[in-house]
C-alpha cells in the first residue's frame, strides 16, 4: 500500500488539474492509478469499473462534473450533455444520479461554473467522509451490543462484495464498523464472501482487511449458509447500491441469498447506508430498482496471478456454453434487522423510513 487509504484524490501536477483514482481492477495484484482528464475518460473509468462501490461512483461522479467544466470552458448547457453522458454510465447505484444530479442544480446558476463545480464536489466528498464516520459509530455500537449478548470475546461478522474505503469515502459503509471496532479494542474476524464473478470480496475486501491488521478469512459465496447453521456467523454487514422508500435493498448480486440463509438462523442482518442511497420514487424495491446486467465474460473468465507473478484472465467455462451475469439483487426489506445510516440505526420499513429521513 502507498500510504495512502484514498480511492480518489484530485491532482494538481498536470497542466489541468485532474482527478486520480486507483485502478481497482487490478487489485490486489498491482496498485496502480489512473488520471481521469475529460468527460469521456471518468465515464470508462465507471463502467469498466476502474471504481466501483456506490459511493466512489458518486464521488468521481461529482469531480467528473468539475473535469467537464474545465472541458466545456464553463458553458452551463454544453456541461448539461456531459452531465447525462455521466449519469448514465451505470444503472443500479442510485448515488451516482444523485451525485450529478445535485451538482447540476448547484452550478446552475453558478458565474463561475469551473471554480463553482471544484468546491461542491469537494464539498460533497467531505461530507460523504463525515457519513461514513457517523455509520461507523452507529455500527459499532451495535457489534459491541451483539458481542455482549453473546457472552463471546469475539466477534464474527460476514460481508459481501466491496464496502469499505474502496466503495465509498473516507471508510465504507459495511466495513466502517469494523474498522471503528479495530480502534475499539474489540476482537473482530470477518468472514469474507469472494463475490463471484468479478470478486470484489476476495481481491478488494481482503485486500483493504489486510492492509489495516483485521483479522478475515475468504470464502466461496456459497459457504455462508453453512456457517451460520453452525454459530459461527455473529452477524453480517452489507451495503447497499439503492435502498427503496419500503426498505428493499439492492446490492451486488448474491446479498439476497445471505439474507435468507441469515434469517433462517437468526443471524442479525444490517445495512450500511449514507442516506443519499435511499430512492424514495421508488417505493418497492424488488419490482422497481434497475438492475445492471454487464458482459457475460465476466462470468466465463476469471483473472489470477500465475506463479511467475503475471496477471491473466482465463476462461473457466466450455467456450460456447452461454452465460448471463446480473450485477445486483434485492433483499426484501423483511429480511433486513436494521438500516445503520449516518443518522443513526432505522427498521427498514417504509412508515419508519419516512419518519426518519422525511418527516
Ligand atoms: O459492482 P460494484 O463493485 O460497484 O458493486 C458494489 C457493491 O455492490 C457494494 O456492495 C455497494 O456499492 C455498497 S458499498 C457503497
Amino acid at each position: 500500500m502507498q500510504g495512502n487509504y484514498k480511492a480518489l484524490w484530485l491532482n494538481d501536477d498536470l497542466f489541468d488539474e485532474c482527478l486520480e483514482v486507483i485502478d481497482q481492477r487490478q487489485l490486489p495484484f498491482v496498485y496502480d492509478t489512473r488520471h481521469l482528464t475529460n468527460t469521456e475518460e471518468v465515464v470508462n473509468a465507471i463502467k469498466n469499473m476502474t471504481v466501483r462501490g456506490a459511493g466512489v461512483i458518486g464521488s468521481v461522479a461529482a469531480f467528473g462534473i468539475y473535469i467537464a467544466a474545465i472541458e466545456v470552458e464553463g458553458d452551463y448547457e454544453a456541461l448539461k450533455e456531459k452531465a447525462a453522458l455521466i449519469r448514465e454510465s451505470r444503472p443500479t447505484a442510485v448515488n451516482l444520479m444523485w451525485a450529478v444530479d445535485r451538482m447540476m442544480e448547484l452550478l446552475k446558476d453558478s458565474d463561475d461554473l469551473v471554480d463553482d463545480a471544484r468546491e461542491a464536489a469537494i464539498k460533497l466528498n467531505d461530507e460523504e467522509a463525515l457519513e461514513s464516520q457517523k455509520i461507523a459509530e452507529y455500527g459499532c455500537n451495535i457489534i459491541e451490543d451483539i458481542l455482549k449478548k453473546s457472552g463471546k470475546t469475539e466477534i464474527n461478522i460476514l460481508t459481501h462484495c466491496n464496502a469499505g474505503w474502496l466503495a465509498v469515502i473516507d471508510e465504507g459503509t459495511a466495513l466502517a464498523p469494523i474498522y471503528e471496532a479495530q480502534r475499539r479494542g474489540i476482537d473482530v474476524h470477518v468472514w469474507v464472501d469472494e463475490t463471484r464473478p468479478r470478486n470484489q470480496g476476495a481481491s478488494l475486501t481482503a485486500w483493504e482487511l489486510s492492509q489495516s491488521g483485521i483479522k478475515h478469512t475468504i470464502i466461496a459465496d456459497n459457504t455462508g449458509g453453512h456457517l451460520m447453521q453452525h454459530g459461527m456467523v455473529d452477524m453480517v454487514i452489507v451495503g447497499a447500491d439503492r435502498v427503496s422508500a419500503n426498505g428493499d435493498v439492492a446490492n451486488k448480486i448474491g446479498t439476497y441469498l445471505k439474507a435468507l440463509a441469515a434469517h433462517d438462523n437468526n443471524v442479525p442482518f444490517y445495512v450500511a447506508i449514507p442516506t443519499s442511497t435511499f430512492d424514495f420514487e421508488i417505493r418497492d424495491g424488488v419490482k422497481g430498482i434497475p438492475i445492471e446486467e454487464r458482459s457475460a465474460d465476466e462470468v466465463r473468465f476469471i483473472k489470477g496471478v500465475d506463479s511467475e507473478g503475471v496477471v491473466r484472465e482465463v476462461r473457466i467455462t466450455p467456450e460456447d456454453s452461454p452465460a448471463i451475469n446480473y450485477g445486483f439483487d434485492v433483499t426484501p426489506a423483511r429480511l433486513i434487522t436494521g438500516l445503520i445510516t449516518n443518522r443513526g440505526v432505522c427498521e427498514a420499513d417504509f412508515d419508519k423510513i419516512q419518519e426518519k429521513f422525511r418527516g
